[in-house]
């Protein structure tokens, strides 16, 4: 272990004692939970604090509120109603700042719109929106008039959307003209009308202008944002809803090729948040906050707008790529805005450190404090790397453990109240109220040092409330594996100090680029390929993305093997699921390894890929394809080398 001098050694409390601390909120939860809820504004107070009926779980219940009176109406009546909320960036350079009042009488206008769209309360919006100040704004104003929302992102294909549209029946979706990557211009209204083509159950679509690009504009269907505005400036009276009362729905990856519609419902999820970020972020009235995720996602859900706004802190939304126009753009916000708390990716680390420190250099970064990460195990070197380089060794890291189901952070160092020293590369320790251990394959402790599977031992408040539409998956893929615990399908390592370690994914899904996507939802995209008979994803580690992912193609008879074939297969895929699907390399196969039941043997593939000794062959129906794949491989690997030379 790399000894380290840490900051924030005051705040570090002998792990007995936090031992203990902790212990209390875990022995008592409800009258633990009920003392943080009672720090947010409520409509109603709830008559009993937790219904447990496994595996469905309702928090605060009969309590009502209101998620977008307690990110804004909450703060306009003191003084941070002339706060700074957002600090927006836009690529071209170009910026908003919105106050909390501003923000406040936009969501009430964007509120009226719904309305006046016929949108009521339970009805699903579909947000499809680059990272501009109308995304959080929307969202708000869905849960400001009890309508849920469902953000999809904005990288995602033409139809990916439409299946997330039809599994939610959204009645209305808003989306812009374009966006903005790496100066180009993403034609995001044309990729919506492509998936329009197919989705009976959206009534309406509200054009936000970003780029002015030349779009389509179908008459009676399309509206123009700015054509529907309000110029009184309405008052929209926030629903009092029901704590239980869906907040959004998100979809991510799973074990099978449809994607899961993850639905969160409101007090349990604010409460959640509102402590977590608290602790773990050590949240202050003058902090300058930047998550750089993307809203699309659970942590730009719960990490951009909802807990920070819930605070009333000041946050910046950048739109566009890292490294636009330069590889130092990142480091220039941090200057320019003066951000204090920069929360990112161990894939962004990794390849801003790829291009060296001079890029941190040329910026005062000195506005900083603390540092987090998300999405993917952060290895020691990166870890390493920003906390010399973009932390000047002042500022702890907090390693943030968390998925899309658990709505907010559950393992991670909180220096917000007190914790254990950190450790590179390590979430620490559950943070209070999460009661996780690590397991061995038949559900029991694990042994410390010993790998094992990660689990969440009793509900907690951010908990998600199902799989939407979809009970008995809910059921069968978190609740079954061990019953009464759940399953994160993560695999995970306690040390001999109790520390968390979190390993990787333990299912069939992939983590590229931190970017959750199963292996199914790629198998059945690639075989959806006229050409393709068979196919199998799976991922190599990769210095820069933590892994990258590859395939294993079985064409149809008679179809043969060329370059052109490869790049179209490549194509294939970011235009079923969206360019996070892009492979790094394809390899054509007349064979996969299979078991004798017919389940394609990944680890098989991996292990050919990772140059790894391939194991225990005894389930393996045909061994001719392993060699099979192992030839393919190589080959492949050959032609590769012999390209890259010649350039
Ligand atoms: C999966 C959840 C939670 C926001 C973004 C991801 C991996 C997440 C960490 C971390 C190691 C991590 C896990 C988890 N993961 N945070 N700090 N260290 N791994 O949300 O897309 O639902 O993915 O991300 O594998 O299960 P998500």
């Amino acid at each position: 272990m790399t000894d380290l001098s840490l900051p924030f050694e005051s705040r570090y409390l002998p792990i007995k004692k936090l031992h203990d601390e902790y212990r209390r909120s875990i022995d008592q939860p409800e009258e633990f939970w009920a003392e943080q809820a009672r720090q947010l504004d409520w409509f109603k107070t709830w008559d009993r604090v937790l219904d447990w009926e496994p595996p469905f779980a309702h928090w605060f219940v009969g309590g009502k509120l209101n998620a977008s009176h307690i990110c804004v109406d909450r703060h306009i009546k003191n003084w941070r109603r002339s706060k700074v909320a957002i600090y927006w960036e836009g690529e071209p350079g170009d910026n908003r700042v919105l106050s909390y009042s501003t923000l406040y009488n936009e969501v009430n206008c964007f509120a009226a719109v719904l309305k006046q769209q016929g949108i009521k309360k339970g009805d699903r919006v579909a947000l499809y929106l680059p990272m501009l100040p109308e995304l959080p704004i929307f969202m708000l104003a869905c849960a400001r008039i009890g309508a849920i929302h469902t953000v999809i992102f904005s990288g995602f294909s033409a139809q990916a959307l439409a299946d997330r549209i039809n599994d939610v029946q959204a009645k209305l979706l808003v989306t812009a003209d374009g966006s903005y990557r790496r100066g180009k211009v993403i034609p995001l209204k044309a990729i919506a009308d492509e998936a329009l083509t197919n989705c009976p159950s959206v009534k309406n679509t509200i054009v936000v202008k970003r780029t002015g690009t030349q779009i389509n504009m179908k008459p009676r269907r399309d509206l123009w944002l700015k054509d529907l505005l309000n110029k009184e400036m309405p008052f929209v009276p926030p629903v009092a809803v029901e704590s239980n009362h869906p907040l959004y729905i998100l979809y991510t990856s799973g074990t099978t090729g449809k994607p899961k519609g993850i639905v969160h419902g409101t007090g349990g999820y604010l409460v959640h948040n509102y402590c977590a970020y608290q602790w773990a972020f050590d949240i202050k009235e003058e902090s300058v906050y930047w998550c750089s995720a993307d809203v699309g996602w659970v942590t730009g859900h719960s990490s951009i707008v909802y807990a920070p706004l819930a605070h009333g802190a000041a946050i910046v939304l950048y739109e566009g790529a890292p490294d636009y126009p330069d590889v130092d753009r990142w480091w220039h916000i941090i200057d320019k805005y003066g951000v204090s708390i920069f929360y990112t990716s161990p894939t962004a680390i990794r390849m801003l450190m790829s291009y060296g420190e001079s890029w941190p250099k040329k910026h005062d970064l000195s506005s900083l404090e603390l540092l987090g990460s998300v999405g993917e195990p952060i290895n020691s070197e990166a870890w390493l790397w920003f906390y010399k380089n973009i932390g000047a060794e002042r500022c702890p890291i907090v390693d943030t453990w968390w998925q899309t189901e658990t709505g907010g952070i559950m393992i991670s160092p909180a220096p917000g109240i007190q914790c254990a020293p950190l450790k590179p590369g390590s979430a620490t320790f559950p943070l209070p109220g999460v009661d996780a251990d690590v397991v061995d394959e038949t559900g029991k402790p694990a042994p410390p040092e010993e790998r094992g599977l990660l689990v969440i031992k009793k509900p907690w408040p951010g908990m998600f409330l199902g799989v939407y539409g979809d009970p008995e998956r809910y059921k069968e893929t978190y609740w079954s594996r061990f019953p009464g615990m759940y399953y994160t399908g993560d695999y995970a390592v306690k040390d001999d100090e109790g520390y968390y370690w979190i390993l990787g994914r333990a299912d069939e899904v992939l983590k590229i680029a931190g970017h959750r996507i199963g292996t199914a939802e790629l198998e059945d995209a690639a075989t959806s390929h006229p050409k393709i008979a068979e196919a199998a994803a799976v991922s190599k580690s990769d210095p820069v993305k933590g892994e990258s992912l590859i395939m294993f193609v079985r064409l149809k008879e008679g179809t043969k093997p060329t370059p052109k074939l490869k790049q179209d297969i490549v194509n294939h895929l970011r235009k079923v699921i969206g360019p996070i699907a892009t492979p790094e390399q394809v390899y054509f196969t007349t064979r996969l390894p299979k078991t004798r039941s017919g389940k394609i043997m990944r680890r098989i593939l991996k292990a050919v890929a990772e140059k790894a000794s391939i194991g225990d062959l005894s389930t393996l129906e045909d061994e001719g394809a392993v060699d099979e794949v192992i030839k393919s491989y190589q080959e492949t690997e050959q032609a590769r080398a012999e390209a890259n030379e010649r350039n």
